[in-house]
């Protein structure tokens, strides 16, 4: 037995709590998610003060350029969009066409899509495709697409990227699946491929968030590029 007030439902309090206080809801994020739900799109969103992180981040990193790997809604763009100065940019990339359409009366709605670009098709090859148009380096990339994929979205995140570059990938922990060595699930085996390379890149410097809350136990990974 788990010692009372742990758990499920107390992680989700305090989670209430914190959101509360401090990532409150406006009209643009909350009729993202409503817009979603409506559509039917999974509510695999990050929750409102893992939203408000990504803010921070992007904030603390001074970021203009934003590359966000898995759109789905937008919700997390939307986030990422409001901590972009005058004149910056988030790239986010999206394979389903559905989603993508949803993203954007959602980024309209919420007064972001002038600041977004946002690219069909699999990242994979968006991600080509930014490299080989030259594009300035991100300062921050959030990867959040198919977990199968982070291993090789961490190459091109690399590639996009300067020393100080913020790479930050959500969904690493799962509720502890990562650990599943021997699993035959892509997305665990792809999370602990991602880990590794995270390990053992020497340019990288990275860490693992773990978080509770309204989405379960999960994980942040937050790395920086090293000079
Ligand atoms: N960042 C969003 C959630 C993204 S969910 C938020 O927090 O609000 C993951 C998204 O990645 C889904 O919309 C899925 O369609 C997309 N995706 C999956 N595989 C992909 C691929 N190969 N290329 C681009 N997007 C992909
Ligand atoms: C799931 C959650 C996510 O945040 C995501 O990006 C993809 C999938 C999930 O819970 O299945
Ligand atoms: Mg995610």
């Amino acid at each position: 037995m788990p010692p009372r007030g742990s758990g499920t439902r107390q992680w989700i309090a305090v989670d209430d709590y914190f959101s509360d206080q401090l990532a409150r809801h406006d009209e643009g994020l909350d009729a993202a998610l409503q817009h979603n739900q409506d559509a039917g799109l999974p509510a695999i969103d990050v929750s409102p003060l893992l939203g408000r992180f990504l803010e921070v981040l992007a904030r603390i990193a001074a970021a203009r350029r934003i590359l966000e790997i898995g759109t789905l809604g937008g919700y997390s763009t939307i986030w990422l969009a409001r901590a972009l100065p005058e004149g910056g940019q988030v790239v986010s990339l999206e394979l389903n066409p559905r989603h993508a359409k949803v993203a954007r009366a959602n980024l309209r709605k919420a007064g972001v899509l002038e600041r977004v670009d946002l690219r069909v098709g699999r990242a994979m090859d968006s991600l080509a495709a930014l490299l080989a148009a030259g594009v300035e380096p991100f300062d921050m990339i959030f990867i959040d697409a198919d977990k199968s994929g982070y291993p090789e979205y961490l190459d091109w995140a690399l590639k996009l990227a300067r020393p100080g570059t913020v790479i930050v990938a959500d969904n690493v922990v799962r509720n502890g699946k990562v650990i599943q060595a021997g699993s035959t699930d892509p997305d665990v085996q792809g999370v602990r491929r991602f880990t590794e390379k995270l390990a053992s890149e020497p340019s990288l410097r990275a860490t693992v968030l773990q978080t509770v809350g309204i989405k379960g136990h999960d994980g942040f990974a937050v790395a920086v590029v090293l000079g």
